[in-house]
């Protein structure tokens, strides 16, 4: 027996699909069936005898609905916070610095470890419910403050958790390669081989979607990066990368030569990693969040990722360290206001982009038939209004995996 059909009209719809700015349909209807988009388009055209199928006709009177929003980056499982670093960086002292002193990703270590499950959990869903708040309906949840097998696991396992209980789809990313701990003082290649043992029982415990690293002269090697893409890919993994956030140790080409799904950060790429990603077809994901908080002021390559055909994905990159914000529609805010992206290119980077930058290109990020039944309606009458405003929540309606979830708290 087929699942009751569910319409919804009188919507203007930001589809994201090709072929008009925003893919935008005015007058629009939303036919759902269980789970999935069964018939998106103009009201006038819908076929009679579907309308008639409908059980529930529900009229949006020309409210804006777009596709359920997808944060592709987000570290949301940790314990403790990082406020004394942000006053001592207030005071001078560099990201950098803090982390070769042992503080940064490794204080986070600390004060995770030493959290139960049972805390991690109810600080993520915290987190994952303010997300969700905006409209926000996928969301990818790194590891990376655990750093040993046991604690690795765990977060991962909190990860898992958020998307059985909460109604969100989350993708899971395994980041044992986010720092050095300090078991492994002086020993980076072993720490390696320790992370490759990992990622394999992890995977066969089912807790793994795709494999991260950090590239970078406080994280890890290209050389060593590339042993854990090896191991990934023996795996049958997908990888993606933090790359070129503050320097170029040529990330992103590595990155691609592996197929990522997506490259993250980029503010330090040159044109050859571009151009790397293009023909791979990674996506750049971009942190306005944490460009902001880290003062950053080189700006990601924004024009060669537009003209070589990139596709650029927004994300918070919530995390402690260097972008304590969970506001996705700030982040389209300051993707236009920082990095000059246009405000349809914003919103394409937390739907169409980002559901790529999760290997959900097929069936999330679009208002298409077919695809997964999740949208919001929003108190707002043009799309370019939600890289407008800031400090408002417009979300007014959710609607992931065709079940109404609600809006805003
Ligand atoms: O994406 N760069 C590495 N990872 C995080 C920051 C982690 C932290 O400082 O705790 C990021 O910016
Ligand atoms: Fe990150």
């Amino acid at each position: 027996m087929s699942a009751p059909l569910t319409l919804w009209r009188g919507a203007r719809l930001a589809t994201m699909c090709p072929g008009a700015p925003w893919g935008l349909v005015e007058d629009g209807a939303l036919l759902i069936e269980g789970s999935t988009l069964r018939w998106v388009g103009a009201e006038h055209a819908l076929p009679a005898a579907l309308a008639r199928q409908a059980e529930q006709d529900i009229d949006l009177g020309g409210a804006l609905v777009t596709p359920g929003l997808i944060d592709c980056h987000t570290h949301l499982v940790y314990g403790g916070h990082r406020a004394t670093e942000f006053e001592l960086r207030l005071q001078g002292a560099s990201y950098d610095d803090l982390a070769r002193a042992g503080g940064g990703i490794r204080s986070t270590v600390t004060a995770t470890r030493v959290a139960t499950d049972a805390q991690l959990y109810k600080l993520a869903a915290q987190r994952a419910r303010t997300l969700m708040a905006e409209g926000v309906t996928t969301i990818e949840v790194k590891s990376g403050y655990g750093l040993s097998a046991e604690h690795e696991a765990r977060c991962l396992r909190v990860a898992r958790r958020l998307g059985r209980e909460l109604p969100l789809t989350v993708r899971c990313t395994s980041l044992g390669a986010h720092a050095l701990p300090h078991e492994f003082t002086g020993r980076p290649d072993d720490y390696i081989d320790a992370v490759c043992g990992w990622l394999a029982e992890q995977h066969a415990e089912g807790l793994v979607d795709a494999v991260d690293a950090f590239c970078e002269h406080i994280g890890f090697t290209p050389q060593q990066v590339r042993r854990l893409f090896e191991t990934a890919r023996r795996l049958g993994l997908p990888v993606k990368l933090h790359a070129e956030q503050l320097s170029n140790l040529h990330g992103a080409a590595l990155a691609a030569e592996f197929g990522a799904l997506s490259a993250d950060h980029l503010e330090y790429t040159d044109d050859a990693g571009v151009a790397a990603m293009a023909r791979a077809g990674t996506v750049a994901v971009l942190l306005p969040g944490a460009y902001y908080f880290l003062r950053e002021t080189r700006l990601p390559p924004i024009t060669g990722l537009r003209t070589q055909g990139v596709p650029m994905a927004i994300a918070s990159d919530h995390n402690p360290g260097s972008s304590p914000g969970l506001s996705l529609l700030l982040m389209l805010n300051m993707a236009c206001t920082l990095f000059r992206m246009t405000p349809e290119e914003a919103l394409a980077g937390v739907t169409v982009h980002a559901a790529q930058a999760l290997g959900l290109g097929a069936t999330h990020g679009r208002l298409q038939a077919g695809r997964q039944a999740d949208f919001v309606v929003w108190d707002l009458a043009a799309p370019n209004e939600l890289a407008y405003w800031f400090g408002r929540n417009p979300c007014r309606r959710v609607v992931q995996a065709g079940i109404e979830v609600g809006g805003p708290d």
